[in-house]
């Protein structure tokens, strides 16, 4: 006996819904889904129920590439992130990489209540050092909420720096003049995406001061 419920078994007749609708709109849809991917975005999100990067951006399945975690992290050692980046830049050669937080996160939060949150601890121990960083700016806000809020904007800026750092995004701007690399924010409660306006370039050339990685391999 199968003991899946009803969620479960939804899943399927969706997906069939699915293509009947993807077909009627473009009968070659899977044709050319199965073709190869191009896509011009890499996304690097939250892995947050709520923040869905295709139905945010209003992009297609094979026009981002997309890599999620808890709290949108670029951590300098986690070879999944790095290898994501890697194979976009050099293989798929994105033009934009996206960091996307999104207000309200969980992630955030959680990182800055004074409890042990067990095996979460090293991971979200990257989101303190970056509340370490800007702890001026942010220890002025002395509302809970708005400061969690502000964190989730400096978490993302912090995070395009992290992508920044790489050889990879370094050599192939300097080459190509892509890819481009900005920060969002998603309003949870609004439904918007709010662009950062984070200057790559000045922030490429802080960045190469102390992180340069163009010369050499
Ligand atoms: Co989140």
């Amino acid at each position: 006996m199968c003991s899946h419920n009803n969620s479960y078994k939804n899943i399927f007749e969706a997906n069939k819904k699915w293509i009947d609708k993807k077909l009627a709109e473009d009968p070659d849809f899977f044709n050319n889904l199965a073709k190869n991917q191009t896509p011009e975005f890499l996304y690097i999100g939250c892995s947050d129920s709520r923040v869905h990067a295709n139905e945010i951006m209003g992009l297609e399945p094979g026009e981002v590439f997309v890599h999620r975690n808890i709290a949108n992290m670029v951590v300098n050692a986690d070879l999944n992130v790095l290898s994501v980046i890697n194979y976009a830049v050099i293989h798929l050669k994105v033009k934009y990489i996206v960091i996307c937080g999104h207000y309200d996160c969980g992630g955030v939060k959680a990182a800055m209540e004074s409890r042990d949150l067990g095996i979460l601890n090293p991971w979200l121990r990257n989101v303190r050092d970056v509340y370490r960083l800007h702890e001026k700016e942010l220890d002025t806000i002395t509302d809970v909420g708005e400061r969690y809020n502000r964190l989730v904007e400096i978490n993302v800026y912090e995070q395009c720096l992290n992508v920044i750092k790489t050889a990879e995004v370094q050599k192939s701007y300097l080459e190509t003049g892509y890819p481009l690399v900005s920060g969002l924010v998603f309003d949870l409660k609004k439904g918007t995406l709010i662009d950062l306006n984070i200057d790559f370039d000045k922030e490429l050339n802080r960045v190469r001061k102390i992180y340069d990685l163009t010369k050499g391999q």
